[in-house]
């Protein structure tokens, strides 16, 4: 052969030309190289046969696959609210503002939303960090939530969450002392922080939450994971999911403000990720924002450099298919934000339709506009199925031996741990599968029930567990988990 001339190689005397491929694993960006989402492992791979074989006509034991394994509750009919879906279809066809059948309220917000659109149109290019209308009202329902004040001017709109604490994590990466930075990331993790990380060239530091003390962090094992790292890195943030993806805690009070003494002390910017803020599935439990406690902790504690960032594609909403959602910016350098919307604006606008959305998760219907009774209700049948749902895991997790899992305080998941006997350990590694994956295959293949395995979140050493989504109908919940009690006395009986 003869060596490549610019894009072309030449083979043979014929010297045909043939193109030569400029982006290779060899010289892809090396951040990239064994990147892996890890819930698309075997047991996703297997749930899309399966699906498929049915599709054919292949006799299963199941009539379908349920996929539990990622937070999608519209995809497992957890059906829309109306009054945000009404918003957004009148924003996306203005002329349906003349039909009678749409309330006043609906109207309102449609009306608000297009005249910030330039050219009244939802199809203009949106302000680069969202329309000022709703920051505005982002800003009231955190006011709101928090008795805090809150200044519009720091709150950003985004294309859903992820793609702000990308946006966000990459102003951290500079090589102060010559070290990359450092991350702190919880595990079990929601892992597209980890992805992230790894994407920016970032450095992460793992820490683990505490499943013995209901996942509070315990301040010993942050001390732990920083002092290990910060020969490699140079530690400037610390990520806080609260409620837990994929345990489903609420962290207690005392807790945060021990999390916020912690990063005072070691100069680290909370990342707050507060998304399932909104769905407390336990009375006796609240949700309290990071922004809340550092206020309330007063000085020096209130002037620590915090983001928070909340979704509409979690709870009563779910809209992830619509993303959209905000950070807020709390004490950050002023010239930060807007390196941030300069950063924003030269890779995407958030879209107008999906800050709808946001808009009516912010600006709800109030008691005396027409929508709200038919909202209060949607939400109630939702929050209330979510709650039911969780205590019909709650008590069948705890009726099985071999299983044991944390109350459910907040969130949409459940992630009980599993005590697999040695036979099955054993099996899995033959198999080249982590035990809870080769659980969780099995699982897959008998009940049609695909959940993912604790490996795909990271867990501490020895300890194995599965994810599952809540389903907000209590009905399903309780099918989904006869089937599954079924399944494991039969795994154990097998194994042991
Ligand atoms: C804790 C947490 N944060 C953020 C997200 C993603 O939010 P968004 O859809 O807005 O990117 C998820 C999705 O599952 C999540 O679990």
């Amino acid at each position: 052969m003869i060596p490549s001339k610019g894009h072309c190689v030449l083979r043979g005397t014929n010297e045909k030309l043939q193109c030569k491929k400029c982006l290779t694993p060899e010289t892809v960006n090396p951040n990239y190289r064994g990147l892996e989402y890890s819930l698309s492992g075997p047991v996703l791979q297997k749930a899309i046969e399966i699906e498929k074989e049915i599709l054919e006509g292949h006799k299963k034991k199941f009539k379908n696959v349920i996929l539990l394994n990622i937070g999608d509750a519209q995809s497992l009919g957890q059906p829309p609210l109306t009054f945000p879906r009404q918003v957004l279809s009148l924003v996306a066809y203005p002329d349906l503002l003349r039909d009678k059948t749409f309330p006043e309220d609906v109207k309102l917000r449609a009306r608000d939303i297009l005249e910030n659109c330039p050219g009244g149109s939802a199809g203009s290019y949106s302000y680069l960090c969202g329309m000022d209308i709703i920051r505005k009202k982002i800003a009231t329902y955190i006011e709101k939530r928090d008795n805090v004040a809150s200044n519009w001017e720091n709150i950003i709109i985004g294309q859903g969450v992820a793609d702000m604490a990308k946006l966000f994590m990459s102003l951290l990466k500079s090589n102060k002392y010559g070290l990359a930075a450092g991350i702190l990331n919880p595990v079990p993790e929601c892992p597209f922080y980890s992805s992230i990380i790894a994407e920016l060239g970032l450095k992460r530091i793992d820490y683990f939450i505490d499943e013995d003390n209901q996942w509070n962090i315990n301040i010993n094992e942050l001390q732990r994971a920083i002092d290990e790292a910060k020969s490699r890195c140079n530690p400037r943030a610390i990520i806080v999911i609260n409620p837990g993806n994929p345990t489903c805690h609420i962290l207690t009070k005392s807790n945060m403000e021990e999390i916020v003494k912690f990063a005072f002390k070691e100069n680290l910017i909370i990342i707050a990720d507060e998304v399932y803020q909104n769905d407390v599935l336990k009375d006796d439990c609240d949700f309290i924002s990071f922004k809340r406690i550092l206020n309330d902790m007063g000085k020096p504690y209130s002037d620590i450099e915090l983001v928070s960032l909340m979704s509409v594609s979690k709870g009563v909403f779910a809209e992830s298919g619509i993303k959209s959602g905000y950070a807020e910016f709390v004490n950050l350098d002023p010239e930060i934000p807007p390196m941030f919307v300069n950063l924003a604006s030269a890779s995407y606008n958030p879209s107008a339709l999906a800050q709808s959305t946001l808009y009516s998760l912010v600006n709800p219907p109030k008691p005396n506009e027409p929508s709200y009774e038919l909202f209060k209700h949607e939400k109630n049948v939702i929050i209330g199925g979510l709650k039911m749902s969780a205590s019909i895991a709650e008590e069948s997790i705890h009726s099985l031996e071999g299983m044991s899992c944390n109350p459910l305080e907040g969130g949409t998941f459940f992630y009980p741990r599993l005590m697999l006997p040695q036979v099955a350990i054993e099996r899995a590694d033959r198999m080249k599968l982590s035990p809870d994956e080769f659980y969780a295959m099995e699982l897959l293949q008998e009940t049609g029930i695909c959940v993912a395995p604790g490996s795909a979140f990271k867990q501490k050493p020895g300890t194995y567990h599965i994810r599952m989504t809540l389903p907000s109908d209590p009905e399903m919940a309780h099918e989904i988990m006869e089937r599954f009690k079924e399944f494991h006395f039969q795994f154990m009986k097998s194994f042991s």
